[in-house]
């Protein structure tokens, strides 16, 4: 465990600057325990074969899509660094018996992290291994009570348009970022808010201060810089899905056999590599098949892609 769970303190009964010197001793404990202080790697990581070795963090960590600030994934780590994220408060409501708004500090002390080292794919055929440090979304929507007419759960990021640059000029796509989950998917214990990678806080330019990671999909369903979830009982409209609905499906699941319209989804170029070389073959499901192929039996997912 990472962090020792103290008694819950609602946010209302707090300062603003509580809440800071809360955060800052909550980074100093996170600091001080280090990538050894978390649980030790989950069982979902156990077993792989060959066993996963981490992509080294300067690449992960300037090499990333993250429209709101840019097109191209080398100035992202520099013009992220302006979006503030100090007391981070996170909305659930929707169709659940106790909806809220709360402090990521108070969802930290509540939440023990763990460390998750996932393999990562993205829709653009490149791939890596990333040693997250996080909690599973379950927990957190199991504290918020969802009602049975929660059926999808829908994830806001912040819209900061002052902060980044592609909202403030409407580019690209339709701002907020929005993505979302079936019910089933989002309550899977392999789904985790990442808080954290590489023993430390999460990066800015990573989603920073807490993000989404579904590894068994596509990289873009793990949504950054989540400010709100809501549960309901209809499909949301997604961004990239709204934006291109014949190549980004709303299930996204990482499949081998399903080809993007304009490139094939066989293999995928580990980050690192060279651009034409040491491919490996993409696995269905990213190679988390044996814990999630259960949630598509008997779905078509040609058709559902
Ligand atoms: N979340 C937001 N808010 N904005 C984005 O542009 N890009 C997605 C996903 N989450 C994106 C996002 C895509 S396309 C990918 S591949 C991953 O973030 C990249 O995550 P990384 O930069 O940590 O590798």
């Amino acid at each position: 465990m990472l962090i020792k769970p103290k008694a819950a303190i609602s946010s209302a009964e707090i300062t603003d600057e509580q809440h800071f010197k809360q955060r800052r001793s909550l980074i100093k404990a996170l600091l001080a325990s280090g990538a050894s202080g978390v649980l030790p790697v989950a069982a979902a990581n156990a077993g792989q074969t060959p066993p996963l070795s981490a992509t080294p963090a300067e690449l992960v960590q300037s090499y990333n899509n993250y429209y709101e600030f840019a097109f191209d994934k080398e100035s992202v780590r520099d013009l992220a660094q302006a979006l503030p994220t100090d007391q981070w408060s996170l909305e659930i409501g929707g169709e659940v018996e106790k909806p809220g708004k709360f402090y990521l500090e108070d969802i930290l002390r509540q939440q023990p992290l763990e460390e998750r080292l996932y393999r990562f794919r993205c829709v653009e055929a490149w791939s890596m291994v990333v040693p997250w440090l996080g909690f599973p979304l379950q927990r957190l929507l199991a504290q918020v009570k969802p009602l049975s007419s929660a059926k999808f759960v829908k994830f806001t990021s912040v819209y900061q348009p002052e902060f980044m640059p592609n909202q403030e000029r409407g580019l690209m796509l339709a701002w907020p970022y929005v993505e979302a989950l079936r019910i089933d998917e989002a309550m899977h214990p392999l789904t985790i808010l990442a808080t954290g990678m590489y023993g430390n806080h999460l990066p800015k330019q990573n989603g920073a201060p807490l993000r989404l990671v579904v590894p068994w999909k596509y990289g873009f369903k793990s949504i950054k810089a989540i400010v709100k979830i809501e549960l309901q009982s209809k499909p949301p409209v997604t961004t990239w899905n709204k934006s291109a609905p014949h190549e980004y499906g709303f299930y996204a699941n990482v499949n081998p056999d399903v080809s993007h319209p304009r490139w094939s989804q066989a293999t995928e170029r580990p980050l690192g590599s060279a651009l034409f070389t040491a491919r490996r073959n993409t696995e269905l499901f990213n190679g988390y098949a044996e814990q999630v192929a259960s949630l598509y039996t008997n779905m078509d997912l040609r058709h559902f892609f």
